[in-house]
Order: C-alpha cells, then structure tokens, then sequence
C-alpha cells in the first residue's frame, strides 16, 4: 500500500472533523496500518485525543505539518489531517493540498447545508491550487433518522452538484450517538467499543471505509 493522505475539511465548526479524522486512524490502526494523525487546529481536539489514547490500543503516531511538509516519527501507509473551522481561502488550499482525498462532513441543519455549499463551490474556485485529480465526497453527521432534517439532507445531497455540473459523491449517513462522544473522551473510536453497542454505527462506516480503501477514493 503505497502512502494514503486523508485531510478531513469543512469551515464550519463542530460538524465532526475531528469525530471523523480520529476514527478514521483508528480505523486503519486496527487494521494493522502503520498511521500517523495531524492535527492542524491550534485546538488540538485530535492531539488531545491521541494523548488520553490507551497504550493497549493500536498505536497512532503524531505528526505534525511545517511549511506544507507532513512529517511523521517513522514510516506510515495512512495520514489523516484534521483541520481547524474557518479556514478560507489559500490557507484552506493549503490544507486540501495536503491529501488525496478530502472528507467533508456536514450537518444536516438548512444553515449548514447551504454553508456547506458555499464552501464547495470555494474549493472549486481554489482548485488551481489543488491536486486537480483529488478525491472528494460527503459524509452526513449526526443525523437523526426520521427528522425533518434528516429529509432536507436527502434533498440537499440528490440535488448538490460540483460547480463542473457533476455529482457531488457522498458516502454516508453517520447518526448522532452517545458511542462517538464516549469513544472521544477516552482517545478511542466506535471500533474499540463492543460490536453489539456500536453495530448500527460500524454499519453506517462501512460505505466510507469501503471508499477509503478502494482506488476510487484515490486521484486517478
Ligand atoms: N455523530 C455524532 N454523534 C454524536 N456526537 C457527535 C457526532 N459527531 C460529532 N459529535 C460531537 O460533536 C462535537 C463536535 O464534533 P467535532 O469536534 O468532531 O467537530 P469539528 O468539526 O472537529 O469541530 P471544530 O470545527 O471545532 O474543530 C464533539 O463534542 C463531538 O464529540
Ligand atoms: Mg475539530
């Protein structure tokens, strides 16, 4: 497996980077992957997560990023970037030029979903300075089923296009559940939780970690 770069992106606040860039890790870590996890918020939501990270669990190296260079403690098959909200403009290129494939969580409130929109239609602006051949989709987050809501998103997602006209991939639909908090406040993720608490939500990742480990989710 040659190096995979996954940068988890979106300017708005909250809408579950660093839920996805941390499961993500851990993820690939279980699977035996040598991965590295950088995050680029001066938050640190992602570094703090590593930190409380059990030593029992499967080891995710840190790594850090200077002057567009990943750099990571030893050899690794997958790098994950969480990044910070409100990154706009070439400090958002900077960041999307980082990966292969470039997550987008979103909510599926109206105000996010048309924030969302807006920020898609900015990455295509910025594609100049963007791997042209990147990777991009959609993930829904902290979705309730059966809302209102949830049918807005259904809407959004059937009808949101790339400012090219075509599609915009989108991959799946995450709940909003307990198991992802717990698993954040004690540095692990849902697949470290027992199958029978987290079935329905390692049901809903199977779409994307399919994704992520299939050449479609890399440039061409
Ligand atoms: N599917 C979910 N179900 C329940 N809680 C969730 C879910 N996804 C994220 N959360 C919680 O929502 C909060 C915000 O999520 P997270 O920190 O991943 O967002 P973020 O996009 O990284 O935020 P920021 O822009 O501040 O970095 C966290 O407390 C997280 O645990
Ligand atoms: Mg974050």
């Amino acid at each position: 497996m040659s190096r995979r770069s996954i940068v988890i992106l979106n300017p708005k606040g909250g809408c579950g980077k660093s839920t996805l860039a941390t499961n993500i890790a851990a993820y690939f870590a279980l699977q035996g992957k040598r991965v590295a996890l950088a995050d680029c918020d001066p938050q640190y939501s992602s570094r703090d997560w590593l930190a409380l990270r059990p030593d029992a669990a499967p080891t995710i190296m840190s790594a850090t990023i200077t002057a567009g260079k990943i750099r990571t403690p030893g050899p690794v098959d997958v790098i994950v970037i969480d990044t910070p909200a409100a990154a706009h403009g070439h400090r958002l290129a900077n960041f999307a030029r980082l990966g292969q494939t470039l997550i987008i969580p979103m909510m599926p409130s109206p105000i996010d979903m048309r924030a969302a929109e807006h920020f898609i239609d900015e990455l295509y602006s910025l594609r100049k300075l963007i791997n042209k051949k990147v990777k991009l989709a959609t993930v829904a987050n902290r979705v309730r089923e059966d809302t209102v809501a949830a049918a807005k998103l259904d809407y959004f997602l059937d009808r949101s296009k790339t400012p090219g006209g075509k599609k915009l991939p989108f991959i799946t639909v995450l709940r909003n559940s307990q198991n992802y908090i717990k698993a954040a406040e004690r540095g692990l993720s849902i697949f470290e939780f027992a199958p029978s608490k987290t079935l329905y939500d390692r049901e809903q990742w199977q779409p994307l970690v399919r994704w992520l480990s299939s050449s479609r989710s890399m440039p061409d």
